[in-house]
């Protein structure tokens, strides 16, 4: 069987009301790909359309070159993290792990080798006779991945897989997963999230939703470095977004002309995204006048907010030995191959 996961323009809908549409994307063999938006944008449905969950009002769903969008779960060959990773409180681990082997009728004297295996990888082979009460959010998430492997599934859905840690928890099981891909070259992986760390940590590519569509896709850098539109410039990191008008001259942004390239955008109002720890306190290219209205100390560097033509620019700067006073007039600058114009619009109705 050959893995990956392709979408082919999958719609959803409930009572009539559209909630995932006309969704195409394909994961390739082997690849991660974080779909990342904001709460009630269709993520979960997406993923639930891969795992036979919800059934598509229009589109066909492949896993490899089969067509899946009319089999029932079981027969997907799909292992699946929800966010309340969902074990059985009445099975020790163990048991738990063996629950979807069990299901899909695996020979009997293979279960214990195949749990043996996935407790061994997510580093649970000690807990195997506890109970689920008896381990910590970290470790039931380490479960409920084991028993996800358990299957050797060529296609992984993690929804949320860690939302339910803390921050310190989270950056480790993180660095875990990444560990997890590496030793499962094969395994495609489809990965729900709002947080943009993880994303960017993770993902091979990230697919950008906001009501209900796809709006972007692309690797991490690119969308960071070149975002197509504004939703994805202020979600993938931080983003300065200066209103700004393109004429036949060049850029101008409130009435300074700008040294940015204008690429293809056409005359009129635009938008023009530069990342705030891009931008430099003092004289340089593109330099902008204002008024200190906020400072932020954020430890290794200062986030400032400058009042410029009655916007805020925020800048992060670093290696400030002292913090800038409030209501001080400061010059910021960019450089323009860091700034990235946006034509107005794109993100409307598409
Ligand atoms: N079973 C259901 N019946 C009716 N509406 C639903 C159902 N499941 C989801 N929805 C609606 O579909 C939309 C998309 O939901 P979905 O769960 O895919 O969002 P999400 O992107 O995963 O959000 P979150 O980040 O909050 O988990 C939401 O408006 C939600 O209310
Ligand atoms: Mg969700």
């Amino acid at each position: 069987m050959t893995s990956g996961i392709r979408f082919d323009a999958v719609s959803v809908a409930y009572g009539g009301t559209t909630v995932l549409d006309r969704l195409d994307l394909t994961v390739e063999p082997g690849e991660v790909i974080a779909l990342l938006g904001p709460s009630g944008s269709g993520k979960t449905t997406a993923l639930r359309a891969v795992a036979g969950f919800v059934r598509p009002v229009s589109g066909r769903v492949l896993i490899g070159d089969r067509d899946v969008t009319a089999l029932p779960p079981y027969r997907r060959g799909i292992g699946m993290v929800v966010q309340q990773y969902a074990l059985f409180p009445h099975l020790r681990v163990e048991a738990n792990v063996a629950f979807g082997l069990k299901a899909r009728k695996t020979p009997k004297d293979e279960i214990p080798g195949r749990v043996a295996e996935a407790l061994e990888m997510t580093g649970m082979a000690a807990y195997a006779h506890r109970y689920p009460r008896e381990l910590s959010g970290g470790q039931q998430q380490r479960v409920a991945i084991a028993r996800a492997l358990a299957i050797r599934p060529k296609v992984l859905l993690l929804d949320e897989p860690l939302s339910a840690l803390d921050a310190q928890l989270r950056s480790g099981m993180l660095a875990e997963l990444a560990r997890l891909h590496r030793e499962l070259p094969d395994v495609s992986i489809l990965y729900v999230t709002h947080d943009q760390v993880e994303a960017l940590t993770l993902a091979d590519r990230i697919a950008v939703m906001d009501k209900a569509r796809l709006q972007d896709c692309g690797t991490p850098q690119d969308l960071y470095r070149r975002p197509r539109t504004e939703f994805t410039a202020s979600f993938v990191g931080n983003a300065n977004l200066l209103p700004v008008t393109v004429t036949a001259d060049g850029v101008a942004f409130d009435g300074t002309e700008l040294n940015v390239a204008p690429g293809d955008a056409t005359p009129g109002a635009a938008t023009l995204c530069v990342r705030p720890h891009l931008v430099g306190l003092g004289e340089g290219p593109n330099a902008l006048r204002g008024r200190i209205v906020e400072v932020q100390w954020r430890g290794s560097t200062h986030r400032l907010y400058v009042e410029v033509g009655g916007h805020r620019v925020k800048a992060d700067v670093r290696e400030l030995r002292e913090t800038p006073l409030l209501g001080s007039e400061v010059t910021l600058h960019f450089a323009p191959e860091d700034a990235v114009l946006l034509a107005a619009g794109v993100n409307d109705d598409h």
